[in-house]
């Protein structure tokens, strides 16, 4: 564990933990209270008497975690909570741990992840579901499945700021689907050199789609206004590492060297739903249009997940967004990727094991059915800030050590991350590349210090101090 005093003062973790987390719970509250007639309309009596109960044990989670008191274990029946107290429990015994693992004294990626599932079990556990059979992974699917729920219970606390960043982002979604409509009308008639450039260029809309991130920004985001194409030129001296030129050979390749049994398989473990995952779906779409690849999968979260994860909801309600014709502008779109899903091209699967703490070393014995899965894949393609932590461990690495060291063998299947900064863990760097971030971090914390005490950054003046990996 390390100390977020002292030595991580100034890092945007100790900001994280200190300033954000709460203001992230602050909205969770006012979420609840604002649906509070409809907990009564659904559930009567019993689901305000649930709405204030869940409202009182987050007010107690938020007043723990202000105060650096001890992180608890899970107490509720869901199939995942021995997982998290056994995850606990190796915190506990850490060699250099201070004994009681605390909230300031735990490391951040934990403690954060912490945060979110204490979330759910709020507003799952205090509307008395069934208890379930205890902790074997399976037992997690029927919990996954979980039918016999109040509604109230599938609540995602985060719904609404993901559908309101998905409307307010309707210009950059419009421009890159009119402009992908178009691409596909002449597809066929593109060279590999043309289809490259075309897959570079998605490639750095999805990287950038990940900047609107909706537990970086406390909910105003206002980075996606503009055509996300226009932008692509100036930002490529901000990619810190760029690898994209490998992963269109290995595409290729994966084509050449395919056979009758063998379909080209993409998995995208994606992250934020809005117009970061119209990018990725986009890109999806490409792959398969150009025959790049044969079938995509997306892994997405099985709970709501730092504010705007994908979820099956989110993922689902957005494609049929997109080819609704009920909403003016979209219909512009008329894009209709549910034949793509309904043809099993597209598959979404979510596994427990991306809401656990659990960085992606230990997938292999902690979740050896998903590990087992990606090894399926011809190209893993990792989205995000929080995935690019759990790949590296969220190690403070040096920045010039190699990203494969930095997996500490996990290898399922050739990966590669699109991650914009959001955190302190960096590498695969050359020399002199970090000392650029750390300049830039330093000036970014020093600027910023009465920032870090009232207001929350603004995407726009993190991004200037930022770049892409
Ligand atoms: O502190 C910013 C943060 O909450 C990180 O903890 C986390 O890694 C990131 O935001 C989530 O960003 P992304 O949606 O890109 O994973
Ligand atoms: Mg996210």
């Amino acid at each position: 564990p390390v100390s977020l005093s002292g030595r991580f003062k100034g890092s945007f973790a100790y900001f994280t933990i200190k300033d954000r987390l709460p203001q992230i719970l602050t909205r969770v509250i006012d979420t609840l209270h604002r649906h509070k007639n409809e907990f009564f309309e659904e559930h009567g009596e019993k689901g305000v008497e649930a709405e204030k109960r869940a409202i009182s044990f987050l007010s107690k989670l938020r007043n723990e975690l202000q105060t650096d008191k001890p992180v608890t274990p899970l107490e509720d029946e869901l199939p995942d909570a021995a997982l998290w107290n056994q995850y606990l429990d190796y915190q506990r015994n850490l060699p250099n741990g201070n004994g009681e693992p605390s909230w300031f004294q735990s490391p951040w990626l934990y403690v954060e992840c912490y945060m979110y599932r204490r979330i759910h079990a709020a507003l799952a556990l205090k509307f008395k579901i069934k208890t379930l059979h205890s902790a074997e992974f399976e037992a997690y699917r029927i919990f996954n499945m979980l039918q016999f729920c109040p509604p109230i219970n599938n609540f995602d606390v985060f719904k609404e700021g993901k559908a309101q960043n998905f409307f307010e982002s309707q210009e950059a979604v419009i421009a890159l689907c009119t402009y992908f409509q178009e691409l596909l009308k002449n597809i066929k008639d593109l060279d590999e050199k043309q289809l490259q450039e075309e897959f570079l260029k998605l490639l750095q809309v999805s990287l950038w789609g990940n900047k609107c991130d909706l537990s970086f920004s406390a909910g105003e985001d206002s980075s996606q206004k503009s055509s996300p194409l226009q932008s692509l030129e100036n930002m490529v001296p901000y990619i810190l590492v760029n690898d994209m030129e490998k992963v269109w050979s290995l595409l290729v390749n994966a084509k050449k060297n395919r056979t009758e049994r063998s379909n080209v398989r993409v998995d995208i473990i994606l992250d934020n739903a809005g117009f970061e995952l119209v990018s990725d779906l986009v890109l999806a779409d490409f792959l398969l249009s150009s025959k790049l690849a044969d079938e995509v999968y997306f892994h997405g979260k099985s709970i709501p997940w730092y504010v705007s994860d994908t979820t099956k909801h989110d993922f689902n309600w957005t494609i049929k967004q997109l080819g609704s014709a009920n909403h003016m502008w979209m219909s512009r779109c008329g894009i209709n990727w549910e034949g793509n899903l309904k043809k099993g091209v597209w598959v979404f699967h979510d596994h427990m094991f991306w809401t656990l703490p659990h960085d992606f070393s230990s997938m292999s014995e902690v979740a050896p059915d998903l590990y087992a899965e990606l090894q399926k894949s011809n190209l893993l393609l990792f989205k995000g800030d929080l995935n690019y932590r759990k790949l590296t461990g969220d190690r403070k690495w040096e920045y010039s050590i190699p990203f494969h060291q930095a997996l500490n063998k996990f290898h399922p299947a050739p990966l590669c991350s699109l991650r914009t900064l959001k955190s302190d863990t960096q590498v695969g760097l050359k020399p002199g590349q970090g000392e650029q971030i750390q300049a830039s971090e330093t000036e970014w914390m020093e600027s910023h210090d009465r920032v870090l005490l009232d207001i929350p950054v603004t995407r726009e003046q993190m991004n200037h101090y930022r770049a892409a990996a």
